[in-house]
């Protein structure tokens, strides 16, 4: 078995991310988004719309993959220019999901890093995370030390929802989490 790792990731790997994203939504969002909106989440067309996202990384968007020891899929982050107007903040982390069964095992906090470590290394030296205020997964963000910013309400797939931006004002102690082995 080859080693798990993370790598930028690549046109090919649109199908696999889109299983993962469709998953994690799946098991995620029931109760905070509408059970219509979930049950009709296609992985065809998510794989469509990340192959062409994952063609246009030059914008801005940039994403990564991790990748297990049998070589699938099983976590993706997408980071890049703060797309809101949050002042200090010139990064974002759009994404960060990881399959199921891989949840807990590090591949959170080392993406993370490892988005860190990609915004810094184009002159970012701090970034924002926006996340629905009810979902869980945001404690997440507090245990690595995302401090909270704001609130805004969002519209989305019909329902009223309130998003909570998190933020990190130096960037650099949050890169090194990209170094942390796996853990298992
Ligand atoms: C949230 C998520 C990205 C975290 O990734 P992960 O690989 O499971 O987390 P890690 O194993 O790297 O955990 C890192 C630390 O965060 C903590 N943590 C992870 N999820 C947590 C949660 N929901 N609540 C509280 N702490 C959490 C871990 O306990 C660990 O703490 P430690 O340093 O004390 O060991 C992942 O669980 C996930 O994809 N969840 C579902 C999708 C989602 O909500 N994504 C975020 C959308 S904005």
């Amino acid at each position: 078995m080859a080693a798990s790792h993370i790598r930028p990731a690549l046109p090919v790997d649109a199908a696999a991310i889109a299983r993962v994203h469709v998953e994690t939504w799946r098991t995620t969002y029931p109760g905070i988004l509408p059970d219509r909106y979930l049950v009709n989440l296609s992985p065809a067309a998510y794989a469509r719309r990340w192959s062409v996202l994952l063609g246009q990384e030059r914008r801005g968007r940039r994403t990564f993959v991790g990748v297990d020891g049998r070589g699938d899929v099983v976590a993706f982050a997408s980071c890049g220019p703060q797309r809101t107007a949050l002042s200090g903040y010139g990064g974002e982390f759009y994404a960060i999901y990881v399959a199921g069964e891989a949840q807990g095992q590090g591949w959170g906090r080392r993406l993370l890093g490892a988005m860190a470590q990609d915004l810094l290394d184009v002159g970012v030296p701090a970034a924002v995370v926006w996340v629905l205020r009810d979902n869980p997964s945001r404690w997440f963000y507090e245990r690595l030390g995302g401090q909270r910013l704001a609130e805004q309400p969002i519209s989305f797939a019909g329902a009223r929802l309130t998003e909570t931006a998190y933020g990190w004002t130096d960037l650099i102690p949050l890169s090194r989490l990209a170094a942390d082995p796996p853990v298992g």
